[in-house]
């Protein structure tokens, strides 16, 4: 997988202890590669990081990403070969009651990262974890390239899109130059990931399952709204796909690239729900309020257009609908009705996505 690339290589995950880091972690672990992690807390309780008993396998430091010195002497300690930059404040609702602390998190946690790599004397690869909606969303029925304008009407979605321009600036001022600089970097902009071990709130799933398991109802906001569902492990094979890439490739240096996932995955929340529960033995129907009304704005479907990866790198989806449902679905009931290893359970998942994707010969499975 992935040309052995991060076999016996030092790789650093910052927001390692969140659902995404949890998950890339172990897959980085059954590649072989030697992790470190910086975060500042375990952001939910339960959590997949602590499920996972992750912090016996790898090096973690709690430290806060807009601690400049800390990013700094960290990165500098462990002179990683390939780092995933990931710590941010990732909810949107959370970012209207919070906008000076997302700012900080999402804005200069990037900008403290990029500057410890500019002074960094070893060769790093890097990659930026934004979000899709880093883009200015002028609500059309079109996909967004990669060279569409960036913005966001709300906190979280401009502190993407403000991460994205810092990028381009420190890439142009100091990365360019493949003479001088050790350091290659690219940032990814992916959507809305469901899969197990996610708790955080405001989430569907997380919401939905913690409903299940105390015999409620799950309260939604708007069950018709139809939503492209894609597992967690797509856009994490996307990032470690072009992390490879970039490793040997200079030519995707200052590039950004999207993963998303194919429209046929769109179901409404309903239509999820109900196919998620068919794995569970639920007494009776599941039974859903609607009556959750939000203040904020809330932007429409923001569709990703993932030619480029698709060109230049062959990235494809590999899961199809049953698949995501099965995944999603058994990892949460499995957590909460027996008694496996789920640091097990999820290596196996792991290895069963990378089965699906070999049989499909997408190009990382090389
Ligand atoms: N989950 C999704 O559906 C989704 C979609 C698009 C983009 N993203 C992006 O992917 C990344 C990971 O998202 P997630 O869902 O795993 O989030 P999460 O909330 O589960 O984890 C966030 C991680 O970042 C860390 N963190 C937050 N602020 C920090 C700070 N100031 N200093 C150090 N660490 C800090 C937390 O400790 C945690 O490890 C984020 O950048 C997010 O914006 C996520």
């Amino acid at each position: 997988m992935f040309k052995n690339s991060f076999n016996n290589k030092k790789v650093l995950i910052t927001g390692n202890t969140g659902f995404k880091g949890s998950w890339l972690s172990a897959w980085l672990l059954g590649l072989g590669a030697d992790v470190y992690g910086l975060s500042k807390d375990i952001p939910t309780s339960p959590s997949m990081y602590e499920v996972l008993c992750l912090e016996d396998k790898i090096t973690h430091f709690t430290e806060d990403v807009t601690d400049l010195k800390a990013v700094k002497t960290i990165i500098d300690k462990v002179k990683p070969d390939f780092l995933f930059h990931m710590a941010a404040q990732p909810i949107v609702v959370t970012s209207y009651k919070e906008p000076v602390d997302t700012i900080l998190s999402n804005v200069m946690g990037t900008t403290n990262v990029l500057e410890a790599l500019r002074v960094l004397n070893n060769k790093c690869t890097a990659v930026i974890i934004t979000s899709d909606k880093c883009y200015d969303n002028v609500e059309w029925v079109w996909g967004y390239k990669e060279t569409d304008a960036v913005g966001g009407k709300d906190i979280y979605s401009g502190s993407k899109g403000a991460a994205e321009i810092i990028f381009k600036s420190y890439y142009h001022s100091y990365f360019k130059d493949s003479e001088k600089s050790k350091v290659r970097v690219v940032t990814v902009r992916a959507g809305n990931v469901i899969g197990g071990g996610d708790w955080a709130d405001y989430r569907i799933v997380p919401d939905c399952m913690k409903a299940w398991v105390d015999g409620d109802s799950v309260e939604i906001r708007s069950p018709k709204a139809t939503r492209p569902w894609q597992h967690v492990l797509e856009p994490l094979s996307g990032y470690l796909h072009i992390a490879m890439e970039l490793d040997r490739n200079i030519e995707f240096n200052g590039e950004s690239f999207n993963f998303g996932p194919d429209a046929e995955y769109s179901k409404s929340v309903k239509n999820l729900l109900d196919d998620l529960s068919k794995y569970w033995d639920l007494s009776q129907e599941p039974s859903y309020l609607s009556s959750v009304t939000s203040d904020f704005h809330e932007a429409g479907l923001l569709k990703l257009n993932c030619d480029k990866a698709l060109f230049y790198i062959k990235w494809l989806p590999s899961l199809d609908y049953d698949k995501l449902i099965e995944f999603t679905s058994t990892w949460y009931y499995n957590y909460y009705n027996s008694n496996i290893n789920m640091l097990d359970f999820t290596l196996a998942q792991i290895k069963e996505y990378e089965g699906i994707a070999l049989s499909k010969d997408i190009v990382w499975t090389n």
